[in-house]
């Protein structure tokens, strides 16, 4: 049976203290409950990362960064490499989000080497793909996240892409409050494991944890996760409030 994942990408927001504190919440919350199958993974900015890895000692804490280099390592001033991530201790890394495809020009074969990177050094990559609106206006949104999911991971090996968590996230959605409706994110999700079953078959394909991003709050968590492709989310701004992630959460 695959994972269910709930996934907090904190993005460029808060300060150390803040930081500290909305870990701690989160970790007493896990401490003290008993999850049936789902894994709650954080993605506080690098500098907090040491931060979250300490506290995610002895219990169901993961830890996440939102991105690293394609070098493994060198003169490349301000980066950070998969071996340092991991020797930290992170376990995940988002790969492909749409805002560093966006505001950083990653394209697909930078990311199918960032993906690459993370697996040499143990680390899950978290794959964001979707499409952006006009993509979805023009009834392209299918063709778009194929080509984002075949450039930059299906040259992978079955035993690297068991590894492997997607987050389809469109871009209309992402920090807007315009959610995809439960059935367009079930047919998305539906449509990528249907290609992981072409491309890796059905053992893999069930076992691939498939996230959904894109306004993802309290109040619309429990719909969408209640679909069957639909493994959980990867939250942006509602990751950042204690109360608020632990109920997405307790959606499932
Ligand atoms: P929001 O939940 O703020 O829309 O962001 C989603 C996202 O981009 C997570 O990676």
């Amino acid at each position: 049976m695959r994972t269910n994942i709930v996934a907090g990408n904190w993005k460029m927001n808060l300060n150390f203290e803040e930081a500290d504190e909305l870990i701690n919440n989160i970790v007493e919350f896990l401490e003290n409950e008993t999850l049936e199958n789902v894994g709650v993974i954080v993605c506080p900015p690098a500098v907090y990362l040491e931060l979250a890895t300490d506290q995610a000692q002895d219990n169901d804490l993961f830890v996440g960064a939102q991105n690293m280099s394609n070098h493994e390592s060198g003169a490349y001033t301000g980066e950070i490499s998969g071996r340092m991530l991991a020797s930290m201790g992170v376990n995940y890394c988002i790969i492909g989000h749409s805002e560093r495809r966006k505001y950083f020009n990653e394209n697909h074969e930078m990311l199918a080497e960032k993906v690459n990177m993370a697996l040499k050094n143990d680390i899950s990559p978290i794959f964001c793909c979707g499409e952006v609106l006009p993509e979805r206006e023009a009834g392209k949104h299918f063709e778009v996240v194929k080509k984002q999911l075949e450039e930059s991971l299906f040259h992978l090996q079955p035993g690297d892409f068991s590894n492997v968590v997607i987050a389809y996230e469109p871009v209309w959605a992402i920090g807007t409050g315009v959610t995809a409706t439960p059935e367009q994110a079930q047919e998305m999700h539906a449509f990528i494991r249907k290609l992981l079953v072409d491309k890796y078959g059905h053992d893999l394909a069930d076992e691939t944890t498939i996230l959904y991003g894109g306004s993802c709050n309290a109040k619309n968590a429990k719909e969408l996760f209640a679909n069957p492709d639909v493994d959980g989310g990867l939250i942006g701004g509602a990751s950042l409030k204690s109360d608020e992630f632990i109920s997405i959460i307790q959606s499932f």
